[in-house]
C-alpha cells in the first residue's frame, strides 16, 4: 500500500464520508437533529436520480416483483430499475458468467484457507467475535471482476447520476460455536444503516438457505416521507425497538433473500433490514459486498447536485 493510496483512503474514510447516524446519536436537541436531517435530505433530494428512487411514491403495479434473471449482455433493464425504485430491493439470479463466478470462488477459497496466493489490494485480515464467529476479509481490485464492475457502474449511474467506484470486500464467515443467537443490534434487529439514501450490492456464489442467516428487507421502507423523517428525528437505536419504526413498516412485506448459487442482490439499506439468525450449526458464509458511502460523499451532496 503506497502513501498516496493511504492518504486518499484516510480522506475518503474520515473526512468526506457521507453523514451517518452518529450525530443524531450524540445530539439530544430535537431542533438540532431536525436541522441536520433536513439539510442533508434536501441536498440529496435535489439530485434528480436520487429523487426518483428515494422520494417519489411507489407505483402500484410492479410491487413485490423483485426476482429477475440476468440477460445475455448482463444489462440492468428498466423493469429492474423500476422495481428497485418501488421496492428498494432487487435480486438477479445467474448474475455472473460462470468463469467470473469461478474466479470469485477462487478468491474466497484463498480467504477461507488463508493461502495468500491471490494478490489482494490490501492485506487480508480476520476478526473473531465472542468465540462464536470468525470472519476473514479480503479487499480485491474490482477491475479483476469486469461483469460485477459493469453491474456496479450501471447501478451507480442510474441511482446517483454518475459512476461511483465501489468499496469492495470479500467475506468468508465461519460459525465456530453454535449457540442460539441473542438478537444483535445492527444485525438481527430490523434496523436502518443511515438516514441518507444508501445502497449496498451483495453477491453470493453459493446458495443461501433459510438457516444460513439470509438477509431480510421491509419492501418500500427506503422511501423518504414524513413518517421516515419522524423516525430518524426521534430514534434512539434506529431499529425496530423505536416506536416510530412501526409506522415505516406498517402493512409492508418483509422479504427474506434466500438464493440459488450465483445470485446478486441490491438493497437500499437506509430502509429497514436485518440478517436472520443462523440456524445451522456448521454454517459458513461466502459473500461479496459493494458499498459507495466513501466515494459518493459529502462533496457530491454539497457541490455537485
Ligand atoms: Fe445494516
Amino acid at each position: 500500500m503506497n502513501l498516496a493510496y493511504k492518504i486518499k483512503k484516510f480522506i475518503n474514510n474520515r473526512i468526506l464520508r457521507t453523514p451517518g447516524v452518529d450525530f443524531l446519536r450524540k445530539t439530544s436537541s430535537l431542533k438540532k437533529k431536525r436541522k441536520h436531517i433536513n439539510f442533508w435530505i434536501s441536498r440529496s433530494k435535489s439530485n434528480k436520480n436520487i429523487n426518483n428512487f428515494f422520494f417519489k411514491s411507489a407505483g402500484l403495479q410492479k410491487k413485490n416483483i423483485i426476482r429477475f434473471s440476468s440477460n445475455k449482455n448482463f444489462l440492468v433493464t428498466e423493469e429492474i430499475f423500476s422495481s428497485l425504485a418501488d421496492n428498494g430491493l432487487i435480486i438477479i439470479e445467474n448474475a455472473l458468467p460462470l468463469e467470473e463466478r469461478a474466479k470469485i470462488i477462487l478468491y474466497l477459497e484463498d480467504l477461507k484457507n488463508k493461502k495468500k496466493e491471490i494478490s489482494w489490494l490490501e492485506k487480508t485480515f480476520s476478526k473473531t467475535r465472542n468465540d462464536e464467529t470468525s470472519l476473514n476479509v479480503g479487499i480485491p481490485d474490482i477491475k479483476d471482476f469486469p461483469v460485477l464492475k459493469n453491474y456496479s457502474d450501471q447501478f451507480t449511474k442510474k441511482i446517483y447520476g454518475k459512476y461511483v467506484i465501489p468499496s469492495v470486500e470479500f467475506h468468508y464467515l465461519k460459525l465456530l460455536n453454535y449457540i442460539e443467537e441473542d438478537k444483535i443490534r445492527g444485525e438481527t434487529y430490523l434496523h436502518s444503516d443511515r438516514f441518507l439514501p444508501h445502497f449496498k450490492i451483495f453477491y453470493s456464489p453459493y446458495s443461501i438457505g433459510p438457516g444460513d442467516a439470509p438477509f431480510r428487507f421491509c419492501l418500500g421502507s427506503h422511501k423518504i416521507n414524513d413518517d421516515y423523517l419522524t423516525f430518524f428525528e426521534n430514534s434512539n437505536y434506529f431499529d425496530e425497538t423505536d416506536i416510530n419504526c412501526k409506522k415505516i413498516m406498517n402493512n409492508k412485506t418483509i422479504e427474506t433473500v434466500t438464493t440459488e448459487p450465483n445470485t446478486l442482490y441490491l438493497c437500499f439499506t437506509n430502509g429497514i433490514h436485518s440478517r436472520s439468525p443462523f440456524l445451522n450449526s456448521n454454517s459458513e458464509r461466502n459473500m461479496v459486498f459493494l458499498q459507495y458511502v466513501k466515494r459518493f460523499n459529502k462533496l457530491d451532496y454539497l457541490l455537485n447536485l
